[in-house]
């Protein structure tokens, strides 16, 4: 009686480490982003206005008429700047953050991490109309 009970718990045991090395994770790497060179100077019509128009990424839906704020490119940097850029915090700008491929916020469409990247430097750089 005792050895079936002593060879029930102990497939019991052998059942629970099946389970539990069955459930391990995967854990996905997030590629680190290119660090952006501080000495090189961001220039917002050729590196960020293209992020929001290149194949009509985000003026698909944001251009004149449409939701705001209007990315078409020449009019981008005066929908942006001031209301959408944090200069004190860079980071919690909203059109960083808001379609940051890592936020919660704005299921439409995200920057890819080195789109999100170029954002950032720009905004660190001081949002400049360049
Ligand atoms: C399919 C349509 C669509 C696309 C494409 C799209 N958006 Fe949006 N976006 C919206 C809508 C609708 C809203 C307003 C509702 C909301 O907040 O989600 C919005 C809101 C926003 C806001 C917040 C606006 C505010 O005043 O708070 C920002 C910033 C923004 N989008 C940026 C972008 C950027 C940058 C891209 C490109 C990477 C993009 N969007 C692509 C539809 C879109």
């Amino acid at each position: 009686m005792s050895q079936i009970r002593i060879l029930k718990q102990s497939l019991f045991v052998i059942f629970l480490l099946v389970m539990a090395s069955a459930c391990t994770y995967d854990f996905v790497e997030m590629p680190e982003p290119d660090p952006i060179d501080p000495t090189d100077t961001i220039s917002f019509q050729s590196a960020v206005a293209p992020i929001f128009s290149d194949g009509n990424k985000c003026t698909a839906c944001h251009s004149t008429g449409e939701t705001a704020p209007d990315l078409t490119p020449d009019r981008a940097y005066n929908a942006l700047v001031p209301a959408y850029v944090n200069l004190q915090d860079p980071e919690a700008s909203a059109i960083y953050w808001f379609t940051h491929p890592q936020s919660e916020t704005h299921s439409w469409k995200k920057y890819s991490l080195s789109e999100a990247n170029i954002i950032l430097g720009w905004i660190q750089q001081g949002a400049q109309n360049n």
